[in-house]
């Protein structure tokens, strides 16, 4: 499964089949862990002097069910755990980091959940053996959806209305609404305009905190710069933002382009500007 696949594809499930892992499939979510994490040294918009945000994998019964989730999540064996610290750049990096961890795992078969606000900040801390300054932003379970789902998850899903995405117009302006058949086409027979509208409809697809798709974006008419904004409107706003500009950065990668992003700190709005190689 590709980038864009994965993305049209993950969702989140709330309702796992209560088994571990086997030990290959174990082995093989490390690795994507451990590079991602790897590749998370180098800033996207922390300032450098900030330690990068890690994740790490963890396997405890408590973290389930009632004591770990509140109930969120049932059945599930493994969970990630976000560590950072709080600057607005390292919280942003680490909603980037998680979150292509997520799509990767996506592509390989696995099931999530973003968790900001569900879980347990005592018992995930206990087991994630937190350095001084740092803490956990978000948890995700790590594993195989239950083939049925709960009533309770069920009603999760409709209250934030978890598959409705706002149309593109709504949210970006400066491009055209993209016209998806070009995704089958060669990147090399597309024009820079027509990879931006794909890369922000792959945007448009990110989840995001009680689904509120809070990013908008502008862009300018030659295609090569983006400012793409959020209004603070929550707890969870800096890693909306780092979610969604994951989803800009590795769909422009599939598209053989490669963005500089910088965060505009002056600006009242969370703003990263970005800029084509
Ligand atoms: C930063 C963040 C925090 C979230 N926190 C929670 C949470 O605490 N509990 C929960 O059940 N879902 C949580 N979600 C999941 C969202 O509700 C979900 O992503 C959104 O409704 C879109 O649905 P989808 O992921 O199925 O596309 C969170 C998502 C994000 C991105």
């Amino acid at each position: 499964m590709n980038i864009f696949e994965a993305i049209l594809t993950r969702r989140s499930w709330r309702t796992y089949n209560g088994l571990r892992l086997d030990e290959n499939t174990i082995s093989q979510v490390e690795s994507i862990i451990s590079a991602a994490n790897a590749a998370a040294s180098e800033p996207l918009t922390r300032d450098a002097a900030v330690p990068a945000p890690r994740v790490v994998l963890l396997e405890d019964e408590s973290l389930n069910g009632l004591s770990g989730t509140y109930g969120a999540i049932r059945g599930a064996r493994h969970f990630m755990a976000l560590i950072s610290t709080s600057s607005e750049g390292a919280q942003i990096d680490a909603g980037a980091l998680m979150e292509n961890i997520i799509i990767s795992l996506t592509a390989i078969g696995l099931d999530t959940c973003w968790l900001g606000g569900t879980f347990s900040r005592s018992r995930f801390g206990a087991a994630a053996a937190l350095a001084d300054g740092e803490e956990i932003l978000a948890v995700s379970p790590v594993g195989h959806r239950s083939p049925s789902t709960r009533f309770a998850e069920r009603m999760m899903q409709r209250l934030a209305r978890s598959s409705r995405r706002k149309p593109f117009q709504e949210l970006f302006s400066g491009v055209n609404t993209p016209d998806l058949s070009a995704i089958t086409r060669p990147s090399d027979s597309m024009t820079d305009r027509e990879r931006i509208s794909i890369i922000l409809d792959m945007v448009r697809h990110a989840p995001s905190s009680s689904n509120s798709q809070p990013w908008r974006a502008a862009v300018s008419p030659d295609g090569r710069k983006v400012r793409l904004y959020s209004t603070r409107h929550s707890r969870y706003s800096l890693l909306d933002m780092g979610i969604a500009l994951d989803h800009f950065l590795e769909s422009a990668a599939m598209l053989g382009q490669n963005w500089k992003a910088r965060l505009d700190a002056a600006a009242p709005d969370i703003t990263i500007n970005l800029q084509l190689d």
